[in-house]
This record gives C-alpha cells, structure tokens and sequence, in this order.
C-alpha cells in the first residue's frame, strides 16, 4: 500500500460554465490565492477543465500563474485526426494547441450523449496515440448501488477499456471515481465508502496493470472545502474532480490545500 506516496490530483470540471468574463475573473481570483500562499507542485497537481471554447484562452491565462496549473479538455471526439467531421475536436488538435489532459467517460457524457462503451474506447485510443493523459472516468448509478452491484459496475468499466490500453500507456491514465448519485446533489459518499472502493479499483488496476499501484485515483461527488480534508485523508484517494465547488475560487483553493497538505 504504497498509495500515500503518489502525488494528489485536484481537477476542476466546469461542465457547461461559466460564461467568459465570469471564467476568466474566476482564474484571476485563483490565481491570487496562490500568490498569497502558494501549493508547491509537488504535493498536488492542479488542473481546470473548461469548456472546449474556452480551452486555449483559459490555458493563457493559467499558464501565467505562480505554479503549474494543467488545462484539461471535458471530451474528445472518437475520430482521429484531422478530416470532414463536422463539430468535433480530435486528440491531434487538442495536442496541437498544447492541451495534455483529458477527461473521457464521464457519467454526463455516458447517460446524456450517448457514449457507450465502444465510443469511450475509439476516444480512449485516440487519446493516449496522441500523447494525451486521460482522466477516465467511472462509477455507479444509485440503482446499482442499491441491488449491490456498485463493485462489479464500476471493475466492468475499468475492464472494459482494458483492451485498448497497451501496457506502457497505463501511466497516463488517471482514474477518477464519480458515484452518479453523489454528482451535484450534495450528497458525498462517505470518506470511508471512497476509500473501500478505490482499495477495490486499485485492486482491480493492479491486476491488469504493473503501474496499478502508482496510479492515481481520484473522487468526485460533491467534493467541498467542508468534506475535502477528511477525504483527503483516506490512503486511495489521491485526488478530487470536482464540478461545482471548482466554480468557486476560495473553494477550490481549499480543496487543493487540504490535499496538498494530507500526503
Ligand atoms: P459536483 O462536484 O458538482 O458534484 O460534480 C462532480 C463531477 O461530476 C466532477 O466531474
């Protein structure tokens, strides 16, 4: 249980927000917390997802901070390349504009738009051929969880993109546990049922992968500056993405301290 010794992830998702003026004053407030008292880079990576049309101008202006703050696309298309596909942003360009990260799977992108599990892995390989490092992620419908099922759910789909990872490409992928009945609802799993189910996911990693045991895994669902250090705490979780609270720059900072600070 070498867990501790991974360096934590705090990613900000901001889904379909916030307006520009509001997206940019938010970062220059961020920034200025980090000014007052900064959190090195290596007691916690930091990054924001905006929305695609934000991506290059958020990424100028965070590349101006006092640290290293990582721009994170929320999806990428399943087509590689370049080509007549109208609407879609491929891995290529996203690398093409320096943008390195990238959540894929996530429950909103799952129940909404239609990505199944062949769509996540055609996206899944484009990214990690294009040399980006993937935010995958997973977790359990609250009927799942109530038949009991919230474990074999959520191994199925670490499982189901193990087909299409080649081994040396498991180091760039980050996994990021999201229980859907904890996503915006207020409700946070308990500290104690995030970190059972992340020693189950490692478990699961370390089978498939030689890098199971340094890959970290992150827990989103209503993360806050309230609940952010007793997670924190807890040996697997080694990081938090976090949806509304990252639209709030003090809430945010508080988040990523509580995890620099823990490790
Ligand atoms: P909330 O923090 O708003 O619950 O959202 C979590 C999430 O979906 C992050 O990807």
């Amino acid at each position: 249980m070498s867990s501790s010794t991974i360096t934590p992830w705090v990613v900000g998702n901001w889904k379909l927000n916030p307006m520009r003026a509001d997206a940019l004053q938010l970062i220059e407030e961020f920034k200025a917390l980090l000014q007052q008292q900064s959190i090195s880079p290596e007691h916690c990576h930091i990054g924001v997802a905006p929305t695609a049309i934000a991506l290059t101008e958020v990424k100028a202006q965070l590349d101006d901070a006092n640290r290293k703050i990582y721009t994170v696309a929320q999806d990428v298309s399943r087509i590689a390349g370049t080509g007549a596909y109208t609407g879609e942003v491929s891995a290529e360009l996203l690398k093409d504009s320096q943008i390195e990260f990238v959540l894929i799977g996530h429950s909103e992108r799952r129940e909404l738009f239609g990505d199944n599990v062949e769509i996540l892995k055609a996206k899944l390989q484009n990214a990690l051929s294009a040399g980006l490092t993937v935010i995958y992620c997973i977790g359990e419908s609250l009927e799942q969880r109530e038949q009991g099922a919230a474990e074999q759910v959520v191994l199925q789909q670490i499982c189901d993109i193990a087909a299409v990872v080649k081994a040396e490409q498991w180091q760039n992928i980050v996994v990021a546990y999201e229980p859907i009945w904890a996503i915006g609802t207020g409700k946070t799993a308990s500290p104690a049922d995030v970190q059972a189910m992340h020693a189950k996911i490692r478990e699961g990693l370390k089978q498939i992968t030689a890098f199971g045991a340094d890959m970290a895994i992150l827990y989103g669902g209503s993360v806050k500056a309230e609940n952010a250090v007793e997670l924190a705490a807890c040996p697997d979780i080694n990081g938090a993405l976090v949806g509304g609270a990252s639209l709030n720059a003090e809430s945010f900072y508080q988040i990523a301290k509580a995890f620099a600070q823990s490790k």
